[in-house]
């Protein structure tokens, strides 16, 4: 039996910021709610997360079933585990503690901590990561697979500095362990803080074990403490979801150049071109293309379709079986039927449109009035001529024909022309006559 308590009160001044340290994005979704997700993947007993008042308890649950305990001040990782164990207080199971600053940490990071754990049930187990830059990490302070203490870098000698065994801030230790350790810390420390890893040297001194096993995956748990940290993490877990990506089927031109948010998913051979990024919420189908430099957002690309170059399809655009979205159209709220094709510069709001229509280049759907936004219906195989304004509330019936540039306000019934525009007249011989007044008038001035 095994709860989670996650870290996530700090304070993160290296942040520099005025949105907490843990609500920053990595791949679109809050650190905090990428450790707080793998916990509940995990299974735990319960998942309690430990929060400052300042965070919003809203946006961190979020629909997720999770407890929030809060820590009134940031006076430590000590004080943290301390408001959490408090908040379990009958139960006397496992403890895992994880920190809210660790987005990129997986199963797989963290899974020997439990092997181990049948092995030592009663031992206090630390996550140790052997890093080339150990950077501020606490150094464990070792004899064999035995932990001495964790010496925090700011407190640490030059020597103890040079050991690149570090704490990944990772612990499986039982509560009732904590509950006897956790009252003895103090905050005589370089930091002026109740240090989680001084429970370390707490727990020899009582006789206890603490013992370490060693990640085999130690990039994935870089603590995220400043921005730079923040862009290097991104990099990291976008490298992740471009590998898995490839390797379930699908192309990527440029990896590099391809961004992904955390719940992306992409059928089999569709082919994504350079310089494309999907922001949350984006499902595509198989054999799909998106040409260069598209945004896509909350939308859905069925299988087959076309996209770009140059496209913005935003939240609610649903995009047909092998529908075309072509260069410089934005899309919203809108859904395409199968093989329309809507090929350049066009904006489509609030519009539901059949299949295999064909909307011209300039196409407007005027879905707002500055108060409210309204419909816009296009039958089955209408043809919208180019740089038509369709002034909604309208509906454009099945096999319609629009008539380019009009400005069309009143519903056009299926199988009609719609034209609404001024009625064009020709002056035949006016322009060279015209040309012939202009010059003499010129010359008579001169
Ligand atoms: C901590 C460890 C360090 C380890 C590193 C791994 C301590 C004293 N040090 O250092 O040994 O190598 O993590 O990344 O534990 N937090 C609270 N309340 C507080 C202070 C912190 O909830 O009062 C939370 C933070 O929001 C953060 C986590 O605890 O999610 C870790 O705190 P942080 O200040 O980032 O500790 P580090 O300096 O990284
Ligand atoms: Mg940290």
């Amino acid at each position: 039996m095994t709860t989670a308590l996650i870290l996530a009160a700090g304070m993160g001044t290296r942040m520099n910021s005025s949105v907490p340290k843990v609500l920053h994005s990595v791949g679109g979704k809050a650190m905090v709610h990428h450790v707080i997700d793998l916990a509940l993947s995990m299974n735990m007993e319960r998942v309690v997360v430990i929060a400052s008042p300042y965070l919003d308890k809203e946006q961190i649950v979020s629909g997720r079933q999770i407890e929030v305990a809060i820590q009134e001040k940031p006076l430590g990782t000590g004080d943290a585990v301390r408001v959490g164990v408090d908040h379990i207080k009958d139960y006397e199971g496992d403890v895992l503690i994880l920190s809210g600053d660790v987005p990129l940490i997986e199963f797989e990071t963290l899974a020997p901590l439990f092997n181990k754990r049948e092995l030592y049930p009663e031992d206090l187990l630390v996550l140790a990561m052997r890093v080339e830059d150990p950077r501020q990490y606490g150094r464990l302070l070792t004899t064999d697979d035995i932990v001495d203490g964790i010496i925090e870098y700011k407190d640490a000698s030059f020597e103890q500095r040079a050991i690149n065994l570090c704490n990944a801030g990772v612990y499986l230790i039982p509560a009732a362990v904590l509950r006897a350790l956790l009252p003895l810390l103090s905050s005589q420390n370089a930091a002026g803080e109740f240090y989680l890893t001084d429970i370390i040297a707490l727990a020899k001194a009582q006789g206890l074990i603490s013992r370490y096993v060693e990640t085999p995956h130690p990039e994935t748990l870089n603590g995220i403490n400043n921005r730079v940290e923040l862009a290097q993490a991104e990099k990291i877990m976008q490298q992740r979801w471009r590998q898995r990506m490839m390797l379930s089927g699908v192309t990527l031109i440029d990896p590099d150049s391809t961004f992904f948010a955390h719940d992306t998913i992409i059928g089999k051979d569709t082919v994504i071109h350079p310089n494309v990024t999907f922001a949350p919420g984006v499902i595509v189908g198989n054999e799909a293309t998106i040409y260069p430099f598209c945004h896509l957002e909350n939308c859905v690309l069925n299988s087959g379709a076309k996209v770009g170059p140059f496209a913005h399809l935003r939240t609610g655009a649903i995009i047909g079986e092998k529908a075309v979205v072509g260069n410089f159209v934005e899309i919203k709220d809108t859904t395409l039927g199968a093989k329309t094709k809507v090929k350049h510069l066009s904006y489509l709001g609030n519009a539901q449109i059949g299949d295999r229509a064909n909307i011209g280049a300039g196409t407007i759907t005027c879905n707002y009035d500055g108060f409210n936004k309204s419909p816009t219906h296009i039958g089955n195989d209408a043809f919208i001529g180019s740089n038509t304004s369709l002034v909604a509330p309208v509906h454009v019936g099945e096999g319609a024909i629009i008539a380019a540039g009009s400005v069309i306000t009143d519903n056009v019934p299926e199988h009609s022309l719609g034209i609404a525009r001024q009625q064009q007249i020709n002056k035949p011989v006016w322009a060279k006559n015209f040309r012939t007044t202009v010059s003499e008038l010129k010359s008579r001035k001169s």
